[in-house]
């Protein structure tokens, strides 16, 4: 199978390992032939990690990089039976793309966005035979996260999506397929994670560290809301939500943070600027905090909650099958299980009346609890 890769950044890179180490031949094109060469580079460095691990040959490497072909014109891929798009997330720069390409691919050529937060149907709507046009949505880093969210554009014919969807599990991936909704699946139900933890630090409730221990320690939740933002980067976090909140017309439940704003227009960023809400050129001993237990179950269970009605409420809307909610939310986001399984085991009446408790003192939309849920504390 011939692929074609558009943009050579940290997603093009890592999806042509991924093509090429299942054995596609791999044509990356970037607009900077620099990053292509980068790009390679950097990946020879990985694959040479890999042999000193253990993990591969001389002979894989070898295989992997052969596939792999830098082009310095987008109509050498004319051939292709597949093109993923990962460049800039700019509608207008993907949508020239897309309207260029599909002219110039056979009307049999699978072509594919990986944008995290524009409409697939949107970008579909630019091309010639938009019936074969679909998102391929990898995670950061693509060689390593399992999880594809696959996601059909209005127009995209059913045959391609069930071809894709064989493309990405032939590839070692688990792939998902969503509903061309903000957010997809995970940045569409991970959001509570992030917001409810920042709306408990705005409230005094509660600091960072005991927010991010409590759910780590009690929620089992490998890393906390504060390490993760900073580990993402404040100001990519806040895009995701600033991008779904207004994608849902400002419904008040995606509500971005203040707290989150300023420390992105600080420059507190996270890891990479040393400075997010921890301060990396210091070692932190996480294990000195003294949780306070009542506080830290009401932090557990007031997230929790938000995150289990936020995954009912994806089922309600049609926006994914539950066991590619579950599937999702546990090997895209490494939580630790799925938090529909998670709702049943706490109940879904106690669920319920968590959400009527948070509706009824802050009396904000925020809190309304998915009709879905409702039914299945009732039934
Ligand atoms: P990046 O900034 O690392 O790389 C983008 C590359 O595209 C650059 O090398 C740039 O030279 C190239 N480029 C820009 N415009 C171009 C054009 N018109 N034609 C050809 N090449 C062009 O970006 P990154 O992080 O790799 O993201 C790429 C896409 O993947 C975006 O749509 C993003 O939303 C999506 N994505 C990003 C994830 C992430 O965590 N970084 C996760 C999942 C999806």
């Amino acid at each position: 199978m011939r692929v074609g890769v558009i943009g050579a950044g940290s997603m093009g890179a890592g999806i042509a390992q991924v093509a090429s180490t299942a054995g596609c031949d791999v044509d990356i094109f970037d607009q900077s032939e620099n990053a292509c060469q980068k790009a390679l580079e950097k990946l020879e460095k990985i694959l040479t990690r890999l042999i000193e691990k253990g993990r591969i040959n001389q002979a894989e490497k070898e295989s992997v990089l052969g596939k792999i072909n830098i082009v310095s014109d987008l109509n050498k891929l004319k051939d292709a039976d597949l093109v993923i798009e990962a460049i800039i997330e700019n509608e207008k720069i993907k949508k020239e793309l897309f309207s260029q390409l599909s002219k110039l691919v056979s009307k049999h050529c699978i072509i594919a966005t990986n944008t995290s937060s524009l409409s697939v149907t949107n970008l579909a709507s630019v091309c010639d035979y938009p019936e074969r046009f679909i998102g391929i949505h990898f995670f950061n880093p693509a060689p390593l996260m399992p999880l594809v969210e696959i996601v059909p554009a209005l127009q995209t014919d059913n045959e391609w999506t069930n071809e894709v969807y064989q493309i990405i599990k032939s590839w070692n991936k688990s792939p998902v397929v969503a509903k061309d909704t903000p957010g997809f699946i995970v940045n569409r139900i991970a959001r509570p994670f992030y917001g409810e933890s920042l709306r408990i630090f705005e409230e005094g409730l509660a600091d960072f560290i005991t927010i991010d221990q409590s759910l780590k320690i009690i929620g089992g939740f490998k890393m906390g809301p504060f390490e993760l933002m900073d580990f993402i980067g404040n100001d990519v976090n806040y895009a995701v939500t600033e991008s779904v909140f207004k994608a849902f017309y400002y419904d008040p439940r995606y509500k971005p943070s203040f707290t989150q704003k300023q420390y992105a227009e600080a420059n507190w960023l996270g890891r990479k600027t040393n400075k997010g809400y921890y301060d990396y050129s210091k070692d932190y001993s996480y294990s000195d905090v003294d949780l306070d237990k009542n506080l830290a179950n009401m932090i557990v269970n007031r997230v929790l909650v938000m995150l289990i009605n936020e995954a009912v409420d994806a089922l309600y809307l049609g926006v994914a099958s539950e066991e590619d909610i579950e599937k999702a939310m546990t090997k895209g986001v490494n939580y630790p299980k799925g938090l529909i399984e998670w709702g049943r085991e706490r109940t879904f009446s106690w669920c319920v009346s968590q959400l009527d408790e948070l509706y009824g003192k802050y009396h904000e939309d925020r809190y309304r609890c998915s009709p879905l849920l409702r039914q299945l504390a009732n039934s």
